[in-house]
């Protein structure tokens, strides 16, 4: 049973075939960081012309890699949604092509089900339920508790940035470079958490909703009053691995992400007594998070799970994984199929409503 695996939703062009929703025969990711880089951040418009002129080679590129042809495709898995407009029209349109052509079935994916599900194709044991599973990405930082590998409740998600936003902002701002979270990453291990405090969110409604815009101005401010400066834009990227202030905040930035996370999934591990920690999505693939969690894990005597460093960030392997649970679910999708750039995952659960009408 091979899937046809499609992501476009935000700056990766990704095709992958993945057998029996398990076994990766091919995963082509075409990035586009180099386009973006002078911006500091995705912009929507050139992304999308970007998507348009890769999703063909990179399609054929992963059939290529798997050995086989369209033929041999069963059905087709594709991400609707969240994520840009323009860019999940193009992914989506290419995949009800080929579905139509074929006459094959359409599987709809969300984008954080498929980043969630990275971590289910990989774990060479079974995944023990409930579980907690965090998304931390570009766009999303959402926590779900997930009583079976295809239920989601969502239980809190950013009120303001995502967690991979606030690196790739405060990244610009040091003049480092896009995306920002693997460069941070490797200067915060070069740096002093001590030197810089920030704060910790907390909510007074008990809510288990996170925040980084409050972190990411403090580190904004802190770059303005100086004696931080921003790399020189005639340096190279490399130089700011000399630079102490730089790398201290990078290290208090990071510390502080990296707390705001693990108290929220603590708290929430410990009240649903769950059997599993799942952290998936970009900034997964982050050093100091994956420590944390680790010892989290170990402290709650619970396994903390994470999809490998090239699963963690956009991919289609991912989006090809989670359509293979539909597939065997019949969760089929007509030729109609709309992109929805809104998160819904989870948000019909009862946890979710139940603490709105708090
Ligand atoms: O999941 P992803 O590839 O795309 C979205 O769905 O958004 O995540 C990209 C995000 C970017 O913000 C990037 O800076 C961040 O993941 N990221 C990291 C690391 N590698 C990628 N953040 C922190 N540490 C890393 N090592
Ligand atoms: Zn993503």
């Amino acid at each position: 049973m091979l899937i046809l695996g499609i992501e476009s939703s935000c700056d990766e062009t990704s095709a992958a075939v993945v057998e029996d929703g398990r076994r990766i025969l091919s995963n082509v990711v075409a990035s586009q960081d180099e386009i973006h880089r002078p911006y500091g951040g995705v912009v929507p418009e050139l992304a999308s012309r970007q998507h348009l002129t890769q999703i063909g080679p990179v399609v054929d590129g992963a059939l290529t890699r798997a050995g086989v042809g369209l033929e041999a495709i069963d059905a087709v898995a594709v991400t609707k949604g969240p994520g840009l407009i323009g860019s999940l029209l193009v992914g989506l349109s290419f995949a009800k092509s080929i579905a139509f052509a074929r006459d094959v079935p359409l599987l709809a994916v969300d984008h954080l089900e498929g980043h969630i599900q990275a971590a289910y194709i990989e774990s060479p044991e079974p995944i023990g339920h409930p579980a907690i599973s965090l998304v931390v990405s570009g766009g999303h930082t959402s926590m779900f508790l997930m009583k079976d590998a295809s239920s989601y409740e969502l239980l809190g998600k950013t009120r303001d940035d995502a967690a991979g936003e606030a690196y790739d902002k405060v990244a610009k701002r040091l003049g480092l470079g896009y995306p920002g979270g693997p460069i941070l990453d490797r200067l915060a291990a070069l740096g002093d958490a001590n030197v810089h405090s920030f704060t910790v969110p907390r909510f007074s409604d008990g809510s288990e909703d996170f925040s980084f815009s409050g972190l990411k101005s403090a580190v904004l401010r802190a770059v303005q009053r100086g004696p931080i400066e921003r790399l020189g834009e005639d340096e190279a990227p490399e130089a700011a691995e000399q630079r102490s202030d730089i790398c201290d905040l990078a290290a208090a930035f990071q510390r502080t992400v990296v707390r705001i996370l693990l108290m929220r999934v603590e708290g929430a591990a410990k009240r649903f007594r769950v059997r599993t920690i799942i952290v998936s999505g970009g900034v997964a693939a982050n050093r100091e998070l994956r420590a944390s969690f680790g010892e989290l894990g170990r402290r709650l005597e619970i396994p903390a799970i994470f999809p490998s460093i090239e699963l963690s960030t956009d991919n289609a392997a991912m989006i090809a994984a989670a359509g293979y649970a539909k597939y065997q679910r019949k969760e089929f999708s007509d030729l109609g199929l709309e992109p929805d750039v809104e998160l819904r995952l989870g948000e019909a659960g009862p946890l979710r409503r139940s603490r709105r009408h708090r």
